[in-house]
Order: structure tokens, then sequence, then C-alpha cells
């Protein structure tokens, strides 16, 4: 038994080496390509005393969590507790009530979510920095005008929270006893019209303020987008925690990514709670009664909120209650892609999405190796 995890651990190493100078080289070809990507410029990022691959997969979860810290932000100056913990924004009451319509804790929980992204960014670049490896720094990328709304601090934005088109896939997939995205499956859309289209989740101006069903639709958005963030980040930390090779880095990614599962239960369970209606300023925009035929049952109820157990690893084992998808090949760019297909950066500059594509592949290059 020993043994054999020995020998693993070889070829694991093994693979790591050949995978690393593949790297080194296509690194070189892309800094060819794209010769001033700001922050992320170097060819070869510094890992400091991590090996290169838990430095890598450190760098783009502080890349995912800077990103998320900031679309939190612009979720907490319009509807968050607005307080010196998480300060910027005055609110919008009007924006305010709409989210409450789906919980009257919304402000606090928008709150302490901002809050948490802010610990897991500040966190992670900190101990990337304390083991002499290299952080992360998307500063030069804050180009994008947020909102013009009053309650909005105004400045500018990495992310794009006024053009979305929200995948609502895990809603049924959530509630599947029979499938997984991990054997290939898919799943229908909760809101199939949020999954097509451009949908502001704030007021964009004071004008989306009024009429009543249009900012509760734009709330409605936020309350489904809410869930499909944090269940990207519900699976995106197992997802790479295959891959780390230090216990401490294995202690970090095991003792965040739990957090991103709290939030998403709770997301859940508020967007289950936003009222059936349809946008009098975009009459494509629907949201409909999850409980009502043709949707209810099983795949749709609004209460099913914990995961119903499903197929993982071999249809031959019994289903288990589990955190899907879970697959840790090309993980890291699977998170990049569905971010950017949400249209979270819409507006963002070539050079944005190049960095953000440098530091998933650096991610995915990762390979577990053995510990000294
Ligand atoms: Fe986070
Ligand atoms: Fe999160």
């Amino acid at each position: 038994m020993k043994q054999g995890r020995v020998s693993k651990c070889g070829e694991n190493r093994r693979a790591f080496l050949k995978t690393g100078m593949v790297t080194a080289g296509a690194l070189a070809v892309g800094g060819a390509l794209t010769p001033s990507v700001p922050a992320l410029g170097q060819e070869d990022e510094k890992s400091g005393r991590l090996t290169k691959g838990d430095a890598a997969i450190l760098r783009f979860l502080a890349a995912a969590e800077i990103l998320e810290t900031d679309l939190w932000v612009q979720y907490n100056e319009l509807g968050g507790v607005q307080d010196n913990e998480v300060p910027g924004g005055s609110g919008s009451p009007p924006y305010t009530a709409a989210l409450q319509v789906l919980d009257s804790d919304m402000p606090q929980y928008i709150h302490d979510n901002t809050e948490d992204e802010f610990t897991h960014e500040d966190f992670i670049n900190a101990y990337l920095a304390s083991k002499g490896a290299d952080i992360v720094d998307l500063e030069p990328f804050r180009t994008l005008q947020g909102s013009k709304a009053t309650g909005s601090s105004g400045k500018p934005r990495l992310t794009n929270l006024m053009e979305l088109t929200v995948d609502t896939t895990w809603w049924t997939r959530y509630r599947s006893r029979t499938k997984n995205p991990d054997f290939g499956d898919t799943f229908p859309q909760a809101i199939p019209s949020l999954a097509v289209g451009k949908h502001p989740a704030i007021p964009r101006t004071d004008d989306d303020l009024t009429p009543h069903d249009h900012i509760q639709a734009i709330a409605n958005t936020a309350g489904f987008h809410f869930g499909t963030i944090e269940q990207g980040g519900t699976s995106l930390y197992p997802s790479l925690a295959q891959r780390v090779t230090s216990v401490e880095v294995l202690r970090i990614v095991l003792s965040i990514g739990p957090t991103e599962a709290m939030h998403f239960q709770t997301w859940q369970d508020k967007a289950g709670n936003a009222p059936p209606l349809t946008d009098p300023k975009d009459p494509t925009l629907v949201f409909p009664n999850l409980n009502a035929p043709p949707f209810g049952g099983e795949d749709f109820q609004t209460n099913l909120i914990m995961p119903e157990p499903t197929i993982f690893l071999r249809r031959s084992l019994p289903v288990c209650s589990i955190v899907r998808p879970t697959g840790t090949k090309g993980a890291a760019m699977g998170a990049a892609k569905f971010l950017t297909a949400m249209g979270l950066f819409r507006g963002q500059s070539p050079a944005f999405f190049a960095a953000l594509r440098d530091l998933a592949e650096d991610a995915d290059d990762a390979r577990r190796e053995c510990e000294n």
C-alpha cells in the first residue's frame, strides 16, 4: 500500500516536470504574442517556497476572489448594509426593498458575502507573499463604468453587472438524483430567459428604479446571479484541491471552499423566493412560478435546497449527496470561461482576457507532487 503511494507520487512528479517544460514554452509564446499584459506580464511568475503548481493554483484563486470581491462590492453599495466594514456606497432604497422581497435579511447577507470575499482575496495574496511568491494585482484592469444610480460610489470596476447572461442550470443540477455534470450530463435552466440576452442585476441609473416590477426583475436577476456565482466557487475549490501539493495549501483551499458552499446554500434558498413576474421594460424576461407546471416537481421545487444525492465517481457505487461538478481536469479554464460567458467581463480589454487565460492555464498545468 505504502509502496503504491510512493510509486504514484513518482509518476506525478515526472508528469509535472514534463508539463513544466511545456508550460515554459507556452508562456514564452504567449508573451511574444501579448507583450504588454499588465500585472502578469512576466513570463515566469515567482513561486517562492511553494511548488510552481501550488503558487499557480493560489494565484488563479486570488484572481477569482478579486473578481468576486469586485462584483459583491457593487451589490453591497446598492443593496447591502452600509457600514465601515464594507465601505463605498450609500445604498439604493428601492433596490434594497426589492431584494428584501426575497428575504428581509438580504442586505445583511449581501454585506457579509462581500466582506468574506475581501478576506479571501487578501488572505490568499498575503499567503503567496509570505512564501515569497508573486501575488495577483488586477488594478490595471479597473476600467469599467459601473452603475450611475443613486447609492453607487461610481468608482471604476473590474466586472460588469449590467449585461449579464445568467446560467441557472445549477438549480436543476443540484436537484437531479440521476445526473452529474462530471459524467457529461447537462441540465435545464430554471429561468430560461435569464440564460439568453443581457440583463442588469443592479439598477444602471435611477431610471431603473421604476416601475415596481422592473426593479423587482432586477432584484430577481441578482437573486439568481448570487447563486450562480457562489455555486461556481463551491465547485472550483474542491476541483483545484485535487492538484495541490502542500498540506498547508490544501488546508487553505479546504477551509475557504466550504464558505463558498455556505454562501451558495443561502442564495439558493433566497432565489426560490423571487416572485413570479414579467419585466415590464423587457417582456422577454420572465420569472416563472417554479412550483407550478410546467415547472414544479423534484427538479424545480423551491424548498429542495439541499443537494439531492446523485451518481458520483462510478455508476456502480451508491448515489451520494455531493458538490457537483468536482472534476479537476481543466477546472480553472472552465471557471474562467463560465465567468466570461455570463457577461461579467463585457467591456474588458484583450489584455484582461489574456491575463485571465494565462492564470487559468498555469493553474491547470499544476500537478500534485510528493511533499518533501
Ligand atoms: Fe470567495
Ligand atoms: Fe464567493
